[in-house]
C-alpha cells in the first residue's frame, strides 16, 4: 500500500470514528490529517491556503476543543445522514465538501422554526444538507437544488429515495447562475454553498426571488480567515459580499462562527 493509500485510508477510518464520537470522547483529528505542507490529504491538488472545512477537518478556525465540545453537545443527525456523511467518505472525492453536523443541524433548526414552503439549495453535493433542511419543511415544501456533478447527485438521490423527507426535493443538474434566473418562484428558505466566485450574484439574484421575511443563509463566509486578510480575488469576493450583506438596508443579519462561518439573513423590505 503507497503512503498516500495508507494515508487516505487512515483519513477513512478517521472520519467515521470522529463522526461517531459521543459526548466526553475526544477524537483527535489533527495528528493524522496535518502532514507538514499539507500534502498528505491532498497530494495532487493541495494549495497552500487552502483549508479543509470544520467537523471532519484539521484546521480549526475557533479553538479546537472548543469546536468539539459544541460538535459533540449538537444534537446528532438521523441514522440516515450518518449513514450518508460515512459512504461520502467512502465513495467520493473531496469528502469534506459535506459541511456535517454543526451547519447542518443548524439548517435543520431555521427550517423548522421558519418552515419554509419554497426552498433553494446552490451546491447539493451528496444531499446532507438538502436533507438537513427537508427535515424541517413541512409537508408539502419544495426544496430546489442546484448541482453541477452528476455523480454528486446520482449519490444524492440514492439517499433522497430512501429519506421520508426526499419527496421534499427536486434537483437541478446545471449551473446555478444560469437555473435560477429561469425559476419563476418567490423563495422562502435559500442555502447558498457553491462557487464561491459567484457568491455576490448569487445573493443579489437570490435576494430578488426572496419574499419579505424571507432567509438567505450563506456558508463559508469566514473562508478559513481570509476574509481577514485576503490575498486572492476569490478572498476578495467573500469580502465584498460580506460587507454588502452588513450594509443592506434591505436585510437584518447575523454573521455566525459556526465552522467556516454562517452568515443568516433575512430580507425585511
Ligand atoms: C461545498 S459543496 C456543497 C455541500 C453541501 N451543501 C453540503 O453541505 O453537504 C459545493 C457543491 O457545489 C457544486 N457546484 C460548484 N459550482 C456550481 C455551480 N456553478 N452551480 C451549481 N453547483 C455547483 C459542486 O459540484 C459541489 O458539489
Amino acid at each position: 500500500m503507497s503512503r498516500y493509500c495508507k494515508r487516505f485510508f487512515q483519513q477513512q477510518q478517521a472520519f467515521t470514528e470522529f463522526h461517531r464520537r459521543k459526548p466526553g470522547q475526544n477524537v483527535i483529528m489533527r495528528r493524522i490529517f496535518s502532514a507538514p505542507n499539507g500534502s498528505a490529504l491532498y497530494p495532487d491538488t493541495y494549495r497552500p491556503g487552502s483549508r479543509p472545512k470544520r467537523d471532519i477537518m484539521s484546521q480549526y478556525l475557533v479553538n479546537e476543543s472548543i469546536e468539539d465540545y459544541a460538535f459533540i453537545h449538537t444534537g446528532e443527525e438521523p441514522p440516515l445522514l450518518q449513514e450518508l456523511i460515512d459512504k461520502t467518505n467512502e465513495n467520493m472525492g473531496w469528502p469534506q465538501k459535506l459541511s456535517g453536523r454543526l451547519v447542518g443541524r443548524t439548517l435543520k433548526m431555521l427550517s423548522a422554526i421558519h418552515q419554509p414552503k419554497t426552498a433553494l439549495e446552490i451546491g447539493m453535493f451528496t444531499g446532507y444538507s438538502a436533507l438537513s433542511i427537508a427535515e424541517g419543511m413541512p409537508e408539502d415544501g419544495k426544496l430546489i437544488c442546484c448541482e453541477t456533478n452528476p455523480r454528486a447527485i446520482d449519490f444524492a438521490k440514492t439517499f433522497y429515495a430512501r429519506s421520508e423527507h426526499g419527496h421534499k426535493i427536486d434537483v437541478i443538474f446545471g449551473k446555478a447562475l444560469d437555473t435560477i434566473r429561469e425559476l419563476d418562484l418567490e423563495l422562502d428558505f435559500t442555502f447558498i454553498d457553491a462557487d464561491k466566485r459567484n457568491y455576490l450574484n448569487y445573493y443579489e439574484e437570490v435576494k430578488a426571488m426572496t419574499r419579505v421575511g424571507g432567509l438567505i443563509i450563506l456558508d463559508n463566509v469566514l473562508w478559513s480567515g481570509k476574509v481577514v486578510q485576503p490575498e486572492s480575488e476569490i478572498d476578495d469576493i467573500l469580502v465584498e459580499t460580506n460587507r454588502r450583506i452588513a450594509q443592506d438596508p434591505d436585510v437584518e443579519n447575523v454573521f455566525l462562527t459556526v465552522r467556516d462561518g454562517l452568515n443568516v439573513v433575512r430580507k425585511i423590505r
